[in-house]
């Protein structure tokens, strides 16, 4: 869910509707605002995305209010509907409460409470809380933020929640733990958000809460953070922004997937900047230098990660063990961290996360961290909560990705893993220099090599036009590009709805050949590079099963070319770093395929950007 706040001097309203927008890649079920005009709270919710909000709140209210509060919604607890949607008002009439999280012990304190004549009208968790806050007030006689104290003391699970009092409408209160919360500071305004994009416009300084913190936000005072546990004040820190409107911005293309596609190549460059020296022979990054001994003490590399990010970590297994000669094992967040997994002193954990927020990935680094392992992380958002969770750790420098569907993401996220194993081979003599010197080399030139890839846009389309009714799709790979196969299939599944599997192309065999038929369209990896000769005799082998074979090669390609129905030619590059180029033409073919089904490619249903509870 993204959560928005204002008090200040300006309408509210408008600020806390882009601010949602911005917000959506958050969830986008269900929406709602609240705005308080001096006198009234007043209050419009629909189910649906903000765009519904914003037609419903014309008709419904007026929106003139310098205090505002509004929501877009992941649906955790009950259906998406207009009742469930936030934000949720106390049985008073008093409290308005928006929240991002779950309180998990919300049944018990349920029952208590209509136990003592509270009245229920959605399904949520969340009106269990506002309620809870409002009984706490009522009966000790408190001020808002210690009410809200006192109940945060009462619940568990994860939450950044916002909440205003009708009775002292010059504050909001906020508190985080597990879900992100920014609190923008202007000159007589605030701003509460998710992230610091809805307000990037108004201030460049921001407070991030740490987890555990809650803050009294008071018009015209300085804004007090305390802890939750034991109401100790706490000085915040201010942190200057270092986003500008137009990164989170389409900038011409129609969708943000397509930009987040085409920025490949510049970003990859931002990743590598000031790291990678080709000509000097020298690879710097901070973290791994500052730790150095801890990596190369390492007996183990764990990766932890959810999704595509999984995907990178995948492709990292088969760079650092090739490389480095350090075994890794890559595992689902989800799994490892219910699983009671053997970790070691001298295990390396490595937890990749665009967000920096999931959920299972967070819950992941801090049982590492508990087992004693030095836990080190690979994140796109600078000041998340998973780049402050971990030790060290290298950005990804991808600037704000929006899509849904992870794009630029993963290929930067392969581009500091690449790094990073290149640096220990050096230290630990397992690359020849003249390989290292190479790889070197190569990585320098890969965002040429991805704007090359991207011509490939033509083709892909083309073939999604032929392919956008399937129902079925299968995608195989080997080596470095069974996890791009994975990946393939996963942006196909998210985007269009089209059931998707990656496959190691060998493991075919043993199983989804079953499923080959002349309706079945086959996308293979067959680069030049690595299992050359195996992949054409999966090729073959679907051949002569009828399957429809879309091959992506490298330029130049005969034998495949063929066998195959269609060619997508990309340029060469070496084994390990072909993912980076391999991955764009099924990045495009999947987008295309969506928007000729006419899905919504940013939003896909179901999904969320970043997934802040388990
Ligand atoms: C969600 C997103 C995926 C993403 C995954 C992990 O499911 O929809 O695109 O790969 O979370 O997110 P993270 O931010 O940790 O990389």
């Amino acid at each position: 869910c993204g959560i928005v706040g204002y008090i200040g001097y300006r309408e509210a309203y408008p600020i806390v509707i882009k601010g949602l927008k911005r917000l959506e890649y958050r969830g986008y079920d269900s929406a709602g605002v609240m705005l308080f005009d001096g006198e009234k709270i007043k209050l419009s919710k629909t189910k649906g995305k903000v765009v519904d909000l914003e037609a419903k709140t014309s008709e419904e209210i007026s929106t003139n209010g310098t205090i505002g509060m509004g929501h877009t919604r992941w649906a955790t607890h009950g259906v998406p509907n207009d009742v469930n949607s936030h934000p949720h008002v106390s049985n008073s009439g008093d409290l308005v409460i928006i929240h991002n999280g779950i309180i998990e012990n919300y049944a018990p304190l349920k029952v208590e409470l209509i136990k003592r004549g509270y009245v229920f009208h959605s399904d949520t968790d969340t009106e269990v809380l506002v309620n809870l806050i409002e009984e706490v007030q009522k009966k000790e006689n408190l001020k808002l933020g210690k009410a809200v104290q006192v109940a945060l003391n009462q619940v568990f699970g994860a939450y950044a929640i916002a909440v205003f009092d009708k009775k002292n409408p010059d504050e909001i209160v906020v508190a985080r733990l597990g879900s992100p919360l920014a609190i923008g500071i202007g000159e007589g305004e605030y701003f509460i958000a998710s992230d610091a994009s809805p307000f990037i416009e108004y201030t460049s300084n921001a407070v991030y809460l740490e987890d555990g913190e809650m803050a009294n936000i008071r018009l015209h005072k300085p804004m007090k953070v305390r802890k939750i546990k034991d109401d100790s004040l706490v000085d915040p820190y201010i942190q200057e922004l270092q986003m500008n409107l137009e990164q989170i911005e389409k900038g011409g293309y129609d969708h943000f997937m397509l930009k987040e596609i085409y920025e490949q190549p510049s970003v990859i460059t931002d990743t590598y900047r000031g790291r990678l020296h080709a000509n000097e022979g020298i690879i710097q990054m901070s973290g791994v230098e500052d730790n150095l001994e801890k990596f190369l003490n390492a007996e183990r590399i764990i990766i932890v990660a959810c999704g595509t990010s999984w995907h990178a970590g995948l492709v990292a297994e088969y760079i650092f063990e090739e490389f480095t000669r350090i075994p890794v094992e890559v595992e689902y967040a989800s799994e490892f961290r219910y699983r009671n997994p053997i970790i070691n002193r001298r295990d390396v954990v490595i937890a990749i996360s665009q967000s920096g927020e999931t959920a299972d990935t967070m819950a992941a680094i801090k049982l590492a961290k508990e087992k004693g392992a030095f836990v080190y992380g690979v994140c796109n958002v600078v000041g998340s909560s998973i780049s402050r969770e971990t030790h060290a750790g290298s950005h990804t420098h991808a600037g704000p990705e929006i899509g849904v569907a992870s794009t630029k993401a993963f290929t930067t996220q392969i581009t500091v893993l690449i790094m990073m194993a290149l640096r220990l081979a050096k230290a630990k003599g397992t690359l020849s220099n003249t390989d290292f010197h190479r790889y070197l080399q190569e990585l320098e030139i890969i965002p040429d090599k991805v704007k090359e890839a991207l011509e490939t846009n033509a083709k892909a389309k083309e073939i999604a036009k032929v392919f956008k009714n399937s129902h079925n799709c299968l995608y195989l790979g080997r080596g470095y590009n069974f996890p791009v196969a994975l990946e393939g299939a996963l942006k196909l599944k998210e985007i269009s709805y089209i059931h998707a599997e990656g496959y190691p192309a060998a493991e075919m065999k043993h199983g989804p050949i079953a499923l080959i038929d002349e309706h079945m369209p086959v996308i293979i990896i067959a680069p030049k590079q690595g299992h050359y000769d195996k992949i054409v005799s999966n090729i073959q082998e679907i051949k002569s099963r009828s399957g429809i074979i879309i091959a992506v090669v490298t330029k130049g390609d005969t034998q495949v070319r063929g066998l195959a129905d269609y060619i997508i030619e990309i340029p060469d590059t070496s084994d390990a770093f072909s993912p980076l180029i391999t991955t764009i033409p099924l990045q495009l073919l999947s987008y295309h395929i969506a928007v000729m089904r006419g899905c919504n490619v940013d939003q896909p249903r179901n999904l969320a950007k970043s997934v802040t509870v388990e």
